[in-house]
């Protein structure tokens, strides 16, 4: 039996009960709807809807379908129901006969499908999360095992200044923990519950609303009816934050792809990320990165079709509102997957130190340090920048690096330029001089990874 059907002659055609009905996707929220419906039948027995003994009937009854659910919930999809929330009463009147007509006194789909989707969306957040810190915490080892690496730092995707791996690695540390405190945030704000807001208008029945939202977990219940039913802020929230996410792990893709070219050879991927091609026995190629940089474009497609979806949508309800769960259904999953590939990746890595430095030592990475060098010797930076111009221009004549120039060479251009020039010029040097909080010496990164074991509580 269908939930509406009574001001109906003749039922829905074949094409549009396919194109109205959800079931196919929002199976998913089985669960959610489930425990969501067990909660609702406690609140009906408070106001007197059902007595103790159909509330226990109800709600053991609602138990077995949720164990059933939990076994094969993909086998729901195709059980022909227009919705998740059809498909339980469906089979909670096959189970406890007329009883189950009950359960939907003061409730509406729209207070349901809204709740049962917050309840997703925190189940979820909370998987995410669990994988934003198993990301960070692999970041942090690699940069702990790296410590001694050095690798030619870029902008413009020229090599700038020398920087030690692990202050890379820490980077992406940075990053993760501002997608974790976003996603934290996110998940305060839809943690309420809208149920118990009726259709629109609040329900009829004296519940108390708080209890319920406690009841579910929920921090507090909503406080406006018409809002509680047709907000969906909570969907754009979370995939802005899975998008801003993707786009911080395909930096991420972006980075170790070029590093593990044949080019760079700063890095190996380990077998277990890679594979091969059918035609080129040599080739082993970086495929888990370039998906991770690949899907971040979807994860982005659902944020923007969802923020389409909603502009301009009247309050309350409209059916255009269904549409929120399959770019979330997809992206999210999407999102977790990509977090676990950079996991895999950043553990299987191998960093080849050796070419790490030959590429900082090339490319005049320390030409800063000789223009603070200049600095020293009471020259001002701008000048001095000139001068180190010249320099670098003299060197790549000569092939050389500019630690490699005669102290000859150097005085031809300034003649300032003394011996104490050469220790300056060390790539170690470069890394040591960088010392204010932040800068990438050895003394700021072991305290920035101080500070994330910290905060992961890792001994
Ligand atoms: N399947 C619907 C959705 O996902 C549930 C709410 C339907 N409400 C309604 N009044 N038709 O949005």
């Amino acid at each position: 039996m269908a939930l509406w059907g009574g001001r109906f002659s003749s039922g829905p055609d074949a094409a549009f009960k396919q194109f109205n009905d959800s079931l196919p996707f929002d199976y998913q929220l089985a669960e959610q709807d489930i425990v969501g419906s067990i909660a609702w039948a406690g609140a009906l027995k408070q106001v007197q809807v059902l007595s103790a003994d159909e509330h226990v009937e109800l709600v053991a009854a609602l138990q077995a379908l949720l164990d059933e659910a939990s076994v094969d919930p993909r086998a729901i999809a195709t059980a022909g129901y227009e919705d998740i929330h059809s498909y339980v009463e469906a089979r909670l009147i096959d189970k406890v006969g007329d009883l189950g007509k009950k359960l939907h006194t003061g409730r509406s789909r729209n207070d349901q499908v809204a709740t049962d989707f917050r309840l997703w969306c925190r189940d979820t957040a909370g998987t995410v999360l669990e994988a934003l810190e198993a990301l960070k915490a692999a970041f942090v080892a690699l940069a702990e095992r790296e410590l001694g690496t050095i690798l030619p730092g870029y902008t413009h995707l020229q090599r700038a200044q020398p920087v030690l791996f692990s202050h890379w690695c820490m980077a992406y540390v940075e990053m993760l923990e501002r997608d974790t405190l976003r996603l934290q945030d996110a998940v305060t704000r839809l943690n309420e519950c809208p149920l118990g807001s009726g259709a629109l208008a609040g329900t009829a029945y004296d519940i108390d609303r708080e209890q319920l939202a406690a009841e579910l977990n929920f921090r507090c219940a909503t406080r406006n009816s018409l809002d509680a039913v047709s907000d969906r802020d909570f969907v754009l929230e979370l995939l802005s934050c899975a998008s801003i996410s993707m786009l911080h792990l395909s930096r991420l893709a972006e980075d170790m792809i070029f590093y593990n070219s044949g080019e760079a050879g700063f890095i190996e991927l380990g077998d277990n990320v890679t594979s091969g091609s059918s035609l080129m026995p040599q080739k082993k190629n970086p495929d888990a990165l370039e998906l991770i940089r690949g899907k971040t474009g979807r994860v982005f497609g659902a944020f923007s079709a969802m923020m389409m979806t909603l502009k301009a949508l009247p309050l309350a309800y409209n059916k255009d509102m269904q549409e929120d769960k399959e770019g979330v259904f997809d992206a999210m999953p999407t999102w977790l997957a990509a977090l676990h590939m950079a996991q895999s990746c950043i553990e299987s890595v191998k960093v080849n130190g050796d070419k790490t430095k030959q590429a900082a030592q090339g490319g005049h990475a320390n030409a800063t340090e000789l223009a603070d060098y200049l600095v020293a010797k009471g020259i001002p930076f701008r000048e001095g920048h000139h001068i180190v111009g010249q320099l670098v221009q003299l060197a790549l004549s000569e092939q050389k690096n500019l630690e490699d120039l005669s102290l000859a060479q150097f005085q031809s251009v300034c003649a300032q330029i003394e011996q104490d020039v050469y220790p300056v010029l060390q790539l170690d040097a470069c890394i040591a001089a960088r010392s204010a909080k932040g800068g990438t010496s050895v003394a700021q990164v072991s305290a920035a990874i101080g500070a994330a074991k910290k905060k992961q509580q890792i001994t």
